[in-house]
């Protein structure tokens, strides 16, 4: 049998973890009052990144609510729900690009190998590097194929001289699938590469300093479907050697590529679980209802 709960939201029998809960209040107007509690494991063994209690604020308003979340090794996490649910906002959490905006405020706790990315002492620099990130959009440098690879190691003083810095090049190139195709226009632009070539390239300009997450903030939203794939397949291969959390609008592209899925909806983490079960058997009423395109 299903009930209502008193903010109006349906809420089948599976979903008893919250049906017996009170509602959280608080006297602070700032807090928010409608925090719902995630369904599902958001935790993993032997994390990459662990976030927990996550709260974000653009000014007055609350973008993130409580979120907690772990990102695992060797695996791809998506991230998805209805456009302005958080995801990017949250994704930006993870390498603290949130910083850069004015008005933003992230509060709770969020751990690289254990330390705190907020904590004192954190350069944002090398974090960056860390948590590297891939936009929706690809943004090459106005450089050389291989300025734009090289640039990061450079700055980062990955490369002694020359002769390795065109090593770093040439693997990171191979490693993003991009290798075969450029390899003799090394010295041409980056921006004359089709748009799928660029995403590739930006993903080899992340992969060429060394990260151990890659962010993903909808990569493919801009590519055909024929390069969609090529970057799908390379997200597979990458996750051998990295922890992935993506960004997607495309629920077919997150069942491809992902082992773990999270559901935002309204700055809240709705559920949690491995992919095939969120998809096949979601266990909250706005995961179903997201998932079979009753809204979105
Ligand atoms: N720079 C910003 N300033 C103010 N509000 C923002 C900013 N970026 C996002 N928001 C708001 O935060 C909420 C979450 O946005 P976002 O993280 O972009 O969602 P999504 O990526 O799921 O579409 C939305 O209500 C959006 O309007
Ligand atoms: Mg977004």
């Amino acid at each position: 049998m299903n009930t209502i709960d008193i903010s109006g939201d349906v809420m089948t029998d599976a979903d008893n973890t919250r049906v017996n809960e009170p509602l959280k209040t608080s006297s602070t107007a700032t807090v928010a009052r409608d925090v719902r509690e995630t369904v599902g494991d958001v935790t993993v063994s032997n994390p990459r990144m662990r976030c927990k209690s996550v709260n974000v604020y653009y000014n007055e308003k609350q973008a993130i609510k409580n979120v907690s979340l772990d990102i695992g090794r060797h695996e791809v996490v998506a991230m998805i729900g209805p456009s302005g649910c958080g995801k990017s906002t949250f994704l930006r959490c993870l390498n603290r690009m949130n910083d850069t905006i004015v008005g933003c405020r992230v509060s709770g706790e969020i751990l690289m190998d254990g330390d705190d990315i907020n904590g004192n002492g954190i350069d944002v620099v090398p974090l960056r590097a860390q948590v590297g990130m891939v936009f929706q959009k690809p943004n090459p440098f106005p450089k050389s194929i291989y300025e734009n690879i090289a640039f990061g190691p450079r700055i980062h003083g990955l490369a002694k001289d020359k002769t390795e810095l065109d090593e770093v090049v040439e693997t990171s190139l191979k490693r993003a699938g991009l290798w075969e195709e450029v390899k003799d226009r090394l010295l041409q632009p980056g921006t004359g590469l089709s748009g799928g070539q660029q995403q590739r390239l930006c993903i080899a300009r992340t992969i060429a300093v060394n990260p151990e997450v890659i962010l993903m903030d909808e990569p493919c939203s801009a590519l055909d479907p024929i390069a969609t794939a090529i970057i799908e397949e390379l997200i597979d291969e990458l996750r051998q050697d990295y922890s992935i959390a993506i960004v997607t609008h495309s629920m077919q592209q997150a069942a491809r590529v992902s082992q773990r899925t999270a559901y935002f909806h309204l700055g809240d983490l709705i559920e949690v679980g491995e992919t095939k079960q969120v998809f096949t058997n979601p266990i909250h009423q706005l995961t179903e209802d997201y998932i079979t395109g009753r809204f979105g």
